[in-house]
């Protein structure tokens, strides 16, 4: 491990607040860098996808030179006196200058620190968390979903970096938005300005994001587990086209699909060898698999036109692909843990609002979503909880099959719940509706919370004999202050498959 310099300079780089390095108070130091140099780690540091003894390390440098060498270490400690492995790795432009380092030889159940180092100057220390074998008694994650920029301030984030108590976040996609300025959301502005549609639009949507300190905090304190909604490729995107795109004038969707996979991951901490293809599980203990799914990409089939084109009944169509489902079928059959959580992007509920049928969501593929209940209930699976994002609105619902009937008072009939999470900031239906969710609370029983405006994160805390729920709101997220509200929490009980109110 080369010995790296002026480490007390990290800080000031990460936070932005001395802006260049000159000003971090080394003039005793003959190597200090001109002062109107850029910071080399202006994007921060990031963990993902980490296993039982390995994990994803992410950095990104920015420097003038056609090729960068990157030191980094990973210890036991922040003051990192007990330094458990390091190495070095070269990055360039055809990575966009990404640094993406695949760690093993880890212990489970962990928590580690790392950083980089290059060109003199050294990254802030993030932390890092491995996952546990046996049987956890407990498990704590964070689950979020789109981050919208231009709607306002990452609240969601920031109090997320304050939480010292969850192993992980689950990020359920929509973690960049492609509109161009005031396109969508007006209070704060994007680079580019305009509509991301090139290789390069995407590398500078990601590097705009993660100057978002809020952000870069959270991936500082935790690992993140993510997958993509559609505004990583386009609005309402499927896997050869999107509502959001013009072929005539933006070119072939299958360019600008290609181009937002690379750039997402090269900027995302993602354990991926084909950038397309970003299904993949997680096990923790016998606790609880992760399943994160692309319902958006990788299979999906067009949405149809309107909620009475019969193509919503057609059940050649899928949200998934063939491949993926059967991945996720017999995964689900074949696990082993308590809680199986499927991670995915659009809402498996039926919605029980008609003016606002969604054929984007499951409503829009019906048979696809029989096939899976049917895999709950023929072998049966028992103990799913469904985690979806994609609406900015809140749903903790149970889920019943078609033409099965639902008993209000006993939640005979459910199959699996689903808690369908805020956005961090992405607009929900607004003020007008706010009464509308305790409305269909008492309206439709599955449903057993339900927000339509407000903007916040859902912590979910796993045991073998219960699941619960934490939604956390935030007053707005137009100002840079803001309130977090007392949580609302549901609960799932172990073999029970429906939900109790908390
Ligand atoms: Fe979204």
């Amino acid at each position: 491990m080369k010995h790296l310099r002026r480490s007390f300079l990290g800080k000031a780089a990460i936070l932005g607040s001395s802006g260049a390095l000159g000003l971090a108070g080394c003039g005793d130091d003959e190597t200090t860098p001109e002062p109107e140099q850029d910071p080399i780690f202006q994007h921060g540091v990031a963990s993902g996808d980490a296993l039982v003894d390995a994990v994803i390390l992410w950095t990104r440098v920015t420097a003038e030179l056609e090729q960068v060498t990157v030191t980094w270490e990973i210890a036991e400690d922040e003051a990192f006196s007990t330094l458990v492995a390091s190495g070095e790795v070269t990055t360039n432009a055809d990575v966009d200058f990404t640094v993406k380092v695949d760690v093993t030889g880890l212990t489970p159940a962990t928590s580690y620190y790392y950083r980089f180092a290059a060109e003199g100057e050294e990254s802030v220390v993030g932390r890092t968390r491995t996952l546990p074998e046996g049987s956890p008694e407990r498990g704590r994650i964070v689950v979020v979903s789109c981050s919208s920029y231009a709607h306002g301030y990452f609240h969601a984030y920031r109090r997320l970096a304050e939480l010292d108590d969850v192993d992980a976040v689950v990020h359920l996609g929509d973690y960049i938005y492609e509109y161009g300025t005031a396109e969508y959301g007006d209070i704060r502005s994007y680079d580019p300005p305009h509509e991301i549609v090139t290789l390069e639009d995407y590398r500078r949507r990601y590097a705009h994001y993660r100057k978002d300190e809020h952000l870069q905090a959270a991936h500082q304190r935790h690992v993140f587990y993510t997958v993509w909604d559609d505004h990583e490729f386009a609005n309402n995107a499927w896997k050869d086209g999107a509502e959001n795109h013009d072929e005539a004038t933006e070119g072939p969707f299958a360019e600008r699909r290609t181009a937002a996979a690379r750039a997402y991951s090269e900027w995302m901490p993602i354990r991926t060898d084909d950038p397309l293809k970003i299904f993949r599980k997680f096990q923790y203990g016998d606790l609880f698999e992760l399943f994160m799914c692309d319902t958006r990409m990788w299979g999906r089939d067009e949405q149809a036109a309107d909620k009475d084109d019969p193509a919503i009944l057609d059940p050649e169509r899928t949200l998934l692909g063939d491949d993926q489902e059967t991945w996720l079928f017999d995964g689900l059959v074949g696990s082993t843990a308590r809680w199986k959580l499927v991670g995915q992007q659009v809402m498996m509920a039926v919605l029980p609002l008609q003016a606002l049928v969604n054929t984007d969501q499951w409503d829009g593929y019906t048979p696809a979503r029989e096939r899976f209940y049917t895999v709950l209930t023929a072998t049966p699976v028992n103990d799913v909880i469904v985690l979806t994002g994609d609406i900015h609105t809140s749903w903790a619902s149970d889920l019943t099959p078609d033409g099965v009937a639902y008993d209000p008072a006993t939640g005979d009939g459910s199959v699996a719940v689903e808690l369908v999470v805020p956005a961090i900031s992405s607009p929900g239906l607004g003020e007008l509706f706010a009464e509308v969710g305790s409305e269909i609370e008492l309206d439709h029983p599955r449903f057993k919370l339900v927000d339509l405006v407000k903007r916040g994160y859902v912590v979910l805390d796993l045991t073998p004999q219960r699941a619960e729920a934490s939604y956390v709101f935030f007053d707005q997220v137009e100002a840079e202050e803001a309130e977090e509200l007392p949580p609302r929490k549901v609960v799932v009980l172990a073999g029970e498959n429906r939900m109790t109110a908390g």
